[in-house]
């Protein structure tokens, strides 16, 4: 298959695997990874076919969307042999895929086109859509979306994190505006920084709108 059809091909795949799923992890939080993915990869030099085929595969084996399928890479693996791939792409779009789950602790990733997926699944956790994109996973977990009795936690581990209850606004200090400080590309950072404080503009006049007196 030529690169194109199977680009094209794997965004069919995906439209049919995300079919119902709105925990923020979507047909279009992938569409739009590949969007920005591709196009930190065309500003930095990185291989576009591998960035763009690693973001479109990015969420396929995520364990929090197909608890009951996951099974090691086993849809992406299927996919791609599926397009008759190469073993050596096979195997650079797996690195990328392992390499940007990443926690924020660990080290970043080794690749340029790793770099570049990274910055993206990033940035679409941040900025408007990332806003967004908090909103809803809030209320897909019945969380509060403030609460002032509970205070943000800083630095938990990987497992406070996946199981805390914290409330959504409290996710912004947690995670979200942490991550502009972590993009691996310039190209990224400058996308980032809009976003932030875009988002920061947000959370002050969440807080303002709740703390006014009249
Ligand atoms: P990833 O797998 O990309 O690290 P997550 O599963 O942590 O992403 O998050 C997916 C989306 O849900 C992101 O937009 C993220 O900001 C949001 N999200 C994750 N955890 C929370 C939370 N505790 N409160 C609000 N939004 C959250
Ligand atoms: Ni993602």
């Amino acid at each position: 298959m030529l690169e194109k059809e199977i680009i094209d091909f794997a965004k069919e795949y995906i439209e049919e695997l995300f079919e119902g799923e709105f925990s923020g992890h979507d047909y279009w939080h992938t569409i739009r990874v590949f969007k920005l993915a591709k196009y930190i990869a065309k500003i930095e030099g990185a291989d576009e076919f591998i960035v763009m085929l690693s973001s479109l595969l990015h969420d396929v084996d995520d364990r929090k969307i197909f608890p009951k399928t996951y099974d090691g890479k086993k849809n992406a693996v299927y996919f791609m042999e599926k397009c008759g791939l190469d073993d050596e792409i096979i195997f650079k779009v797996l690195n990328v895929i392992d390499e940007i789950s990443f926690g924020k602790n660990e080290k970043s990733p080794s690749t340029i086109e790793a770099k570049c997926v990274q910055d993206a699944d990033r940035l679409d956790a941040i900025g408007a859509i990332g806003i967004g994109r908090a909103f809803a996973y809030g209320g897909n977990k019945n969380r509060a979306m403030y609460d002032p009795k509970i205070s943000p936690k800083l630095n938990m581990t990987k497992e406070e994190y996946r199981s805390s209850k914290s409330t959504t606004i409290n996710h912004f200090y947690e995670k979200l505006f942490r991550l502009k400080d972590l993009m691996n590309t310039e190209t990224g950072k400058k996308i980032a920084i809009k976003r932030d404080a875009f988002m920061r503009k947000f959370v002050d006049e969440f807080m303002r709108e709740w703390n006014v007196e009249f």
